[in-house]
């Protein structure tokens, strides 16, 4: 078999036989098939599509392509949520104490920011000594003593996934449907999860910009992860405006620990009650209506946030940050942004507000560079709201002042305004069972 022969098949809209897909992914892997060739074929599959056989294929070849983990010394249901990326999507850090926190094992293995979207670990990093990588022993003895550990991916998990992302990354070939799903599936397949739901964004700040797009998507995710054995679920949640009021990692957690008090953004408690609820639905805990009760009653009760301070404190991080979210450190600078006329914010561009964030110092322009964690935005007004010229609409916060101008002039190009109040958009737009 040849790398040239499978390019040119793809090429031309021929379907991939499994054979070929395993010897591309497994030759990629080993080092045998260079970049060019795989670039090549990244760029046919973008332009050419796959089937969906062709899709589960590649998505089991990315799963076997590093170790698979056993959960089974983990007692109970394991449930997992991951979402598609998104600005200002904290959700992980309020769903997964909060489900723990009701009797559902959360193990779960998170990512770091991609392009313009936030990461989970680099957010829990931004809690002063919090470890993320745990020995699976330690990993899993938390699971069972607390119900959640949240670490980052091991470099054996999926090996094939972080070569293939960091060339997509560069080739323009992320946003695309096959890729995306054997990307993030090939990654949970490779964990040991009973249920997993999926938090798929649409939107601008999303990969899949239509609601079309990214409900084919959540069916092409499902499907495969129903093929694999795992019990799945998808909802296609709103990414057309960043979710919450706070972009950036330090700030975000800070959100999240509001969220859990009981005192979090209307949008963003919305979004964390659903998933948490239809995790708990999928585990077997109730109709959907008595697993909502619980998740309201578990932020109520405080038993949530007491979870999420345990996890921290097993994890080796300061857990007095969570009960006194001022002790976090604080940026040296901050920036008012002001609005450049009257009228609504009518649109904003997300995908531009998660880069002005990354330009402040909150994510990576390159592997190796260190993440300012306190760095970031407060959004004072969101799309819908009324403003008057010269209004405060955000915040912007950093340890290097010079930053302030490139990310400002980012801000406000991604911001309408306009005389016209814009219709509201729905915060769910659909669930895909
Ligand atoms: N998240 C992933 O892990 N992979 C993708 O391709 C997109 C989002």
């Amino acid at each position: 078999m040849r790398m040239y022969d499978i390019i040119k098949k793809k090429r031309d809209g021929g379907e991939l036989t499994p054979k070929e897909i395993h010897f591309f992914v497994d030759g990629y892997v080993k080092g045998e098939i260079p970049d060019y060739q795989a670039s090549a074929f990244l760029m046919a599959v973008y332009y050419k599509g796959m089937t969906i056989n062709e899709t589960r294929e590649l998505t089991f070849a990315v799963r076997d392509s590093g170790v698979t983990l056993d959960f089974s010394g983990i007692d109970g249901i394991r449930v997992d949520k991951h979402s598609t990326g998104g600005v200002g999507d904290k959700t992980s850090l309020v769903v997964a104490p909060i489900v723990a926190s009701l009797g559902v094992k959360v193990a779960k293995m998170s990512g770091r920011g991609l392009g313009h979207t936030g990461g989970t670990i680099d957010k829990l990093e931004s809690i002063p000594g919090f470890k993320t990588d745990l020995s699976e022993e330690e990993f899993i003895s938390i699971v069972n003593d607390l119900g959640v550990a949240i670490v980052g991916q091991s470099h054996e998990l999926a090996p094939a996934d972080k070569k293939l992302y960091a060339l997509r990354d560069v080739t323009a070939t992320v946003d695309c449907l096959p890729l995306i799903v054997s990307s993030i599936m090939g990654k949970k397949l490779a964990a040991d999860d009973d249920c997993i739901v999926l938090d798929v964004k649409t939107g601008s700040g999303a990969f899949a910009k239509t609601v079309e797009e990214s409900v084919r998507l959540a069916e092409v995710m499902v499907d495969i992860g129903k093929s694999a054995g795992k019990k799945m679920l998808a909802l296609i949640t709103d990414m057309d405006r960043p979710l919450g009021a706070n972009i950036g990692n330090s700030l975000e957690v800070i959100e999240a620990i509001e969220t859990l008090k009981g005192n979090g953004p209307a949008d963003f408690t919305e979004v964390c009650v659903i998933l948490a609820t239809n995790m708990l639905y999928l585990a077997g805990k109730g109709s959907m209506t008595e697993c909502e009760d619980m998740v309201k009653k578990a932020i109520a009760d405080g038993i949530a946030l007491e979870t999420l301070a345990k996890m921290v404190k097993a994890q080796h991080g300061d857990d007095s940050v969570i009960y006194n979210p001022d002790l976090f450190e604080k940026a040296k600078f901050s920036r008012e942004v002001k609005a450049e006329k009257s009228g609504y914010i009518v649109r904003v561009d997300t995908e531009g507000y998660g880069i002005a964030s990354l330009m402040l110092g909150a994510g990576r322009n390159t592997k190796e560079e260190e993440i300012d964690y306190s760095a970031g935005i407060t959004l004072v007004k969101k799309t819908g709201d009324k403003v008057e010229k010269g209004e405060v609409i955000a915040v912007m916060y950093t340890n290097d002042e010079a930053r302030f101008d490139g990310a400002v002039a980012r801000f406000n190009n991604s911001t309408t305004i306009k005389d016209e109040k814009p219709q509201e958009r729905p915060l769910v737009f659909a669930r895909v069972e």
